[in-house]
C-alpha cells in the first residue's frame, strides 16, 4: 500500500525575467488576479487536492510571499475594531488552510535544484509539485486526477498537454504509448525543450508533478543540462529507467501566468467568473470591444 500524498511543493525562487520591470522588486508569484495573488491560486489547488503540508522554495528577494501567508496581528485587530469581519476572515483563513513553510534556494540554479531543495522536508513520501507560476483552472482538476492515477496506480505522474508542433520547443516533451485509460499515458522518454523536427510528440510537460521520493537521489546526480540549469526533466529521464512513469493528459485551463500573454488571459477569464466584480467587468470588457470595433 503506497503512503498518502498529503505534502505539496511549489518552487517559486526563480528571476521571473519575462516579466522584468516588475519581477525586479516584486515576485512574479504575487502578481494580482484582481485581489489575489497568483500564489494563492497554486497554494489553493493543492490543498483542494488534499496537500495538508506545503513547502514553498523562495529566494532572499521574495520574502513578500512569507508575509502573505503569515498572520498580521495589527491589521486583524484594526479590521475586528472597524466591524470588517468578512476582510478578517479572509485574511485569516489563507494562513490557515495548510501548514505552510519556506526554505530559500540560494543561487537559481534550475527547477531541478529548487525541487531537491525540498528533499530534507519531504523525506520518504510521495510528494506533489506546482510550479509557482502555473495556474491551472479548478474545472480541469489536473492535480486531483494525478492523485487518483498515483493512488492506484503507485507510480510518479506528471501532467501532459498537446501544444501546437511548431511550440514544443518550449516546454519539456513526453515520448509516451497508450494504456487502457484515455487521460493516462505511460511515459517512455522525455527531453527539454527539442527543435520541433526532433521532438517525440507534441506532449508537453505543464507544471504539475507527483513524484514518488526515488527523484531526490536522481537530481542529486543530475548536472546542469539545458541552458545550464539543472533540469528536472534529466532528473526525470533517469527515473524512468529505475520506475514506471504516469502521464496524465488534460486539455484546457492551464495558465501560464509568467508570460505576460498567458496571465492577461489569467486575468480576464478568472475575473469574470467571479460574482462580486464579474458582472461589471462583463460590462468594461462590452464597451472596451465595442470601441476597439472587435464586435
Ligand atoms: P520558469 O522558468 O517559469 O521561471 O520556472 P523563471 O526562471 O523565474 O522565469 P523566466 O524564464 O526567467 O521568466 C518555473 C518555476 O520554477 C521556479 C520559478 O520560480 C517558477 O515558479 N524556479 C525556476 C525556481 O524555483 N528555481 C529556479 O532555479 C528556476
Amino acid at each position: 500500500m503506497s503512503k498518502p500524498v498529503r505534502k505539496a511543493v511549489i518552487p517559486a525562487a526563480g528571476f521571473g525575467t519575462r516579466f522584468l520591470p516588475f519581477s525586479k522588486s516584486v515576485p512574479k508569484e504575487m502578481l494580482p488576479i484582481v485581489d489575489r495573488p497568483v500564489i494563492d491560486f497554486i497554494v489553493a489547488e493543492a490543498v483542494a487536492a488534499g496537500m495538508t503540508d506545503i513547502l514553498i522554495i523562495t529566494s532572499r528577494h521574495k520574502k513578500v510571499m512569507e508575509d502573505h501567508f503569515d498572520r498580521f496581528p495589527e491589521l486583524e485587530v484594526a479590521l475586528e475594531a472597524k466591524g470588517k469581519s468578512d476582510e478578517l476572515k479572509q485574511i485569516v483563513d489563507i494562513t490557515k488552510q495548510a501548514n505552510i513553510h519556506f526554505i530559500r534556494q540560494g543561487e537559481a540554479l534550475g527547477l531541478g535544484h529548487a525541487i531537491g531543495m525540498a528533499e530534507a522536508h519531504v523525506g520518504d513520501e510521495p510528494f506533489a509539485v506546482l510550479l509557482g507560476d502555473d495556474i491551472m483552472h479548478e474545472r480541469a482538476g489536473v492535480l486531483s486526477g494525478m492523485v487518483d492515477a498515483y493512488n492506484t496506480h503507485g507510480s510518479s505522474v506528471v501532467a501532459l498537454m498537446e501544444v501546437d508542433p511548431q511550440d514544443i520547443g518550449s516546454y519539456g516533451c513526453a515520448a509516451t504509448e497508450s494504456t487502457d485509460n484515455d487521460r493516462l499515458k505511460k511515459v517512455t522518454g522525455l527531453v527539454e525543450k527539442p527543435k520541433p523536427e526532433v521532438a517525440p510528440s507534441n506532449l508537453a510537460v505543464m507544471g504539475r508533478y507527483l513524484f514518488t521520493p526515488t527523484i531526490f537521489e536522481e537530481i542529486r546526480k543530475t548536472g546542469p543540462g539545458v541552458g545550464g540549469e539543472i533540469q528536472i526533466t534529466d532528473a526525470m529521464l533517469s527515473l524512468l529507467d529505475r520506475e514506471q512513469m504516469l502521464g496524465y493528459t488534460f486539455s484546457e485551463g492551464r495558465f501560464d501566468t509568467g508570460k505576460k500573454e498567458d496571465y492577461l488571459r489569467a486575468v480576464v477569464e478568472l475575473t469574470l467568473e467571479r460574482d462580486d466584480v464579474g458582472p461589471a467587468f462583463r460590462e468594461i470588457l462590452a464597451d472596451v470591444c465595442r470601441r476597439e470595433g472587435l464586435v
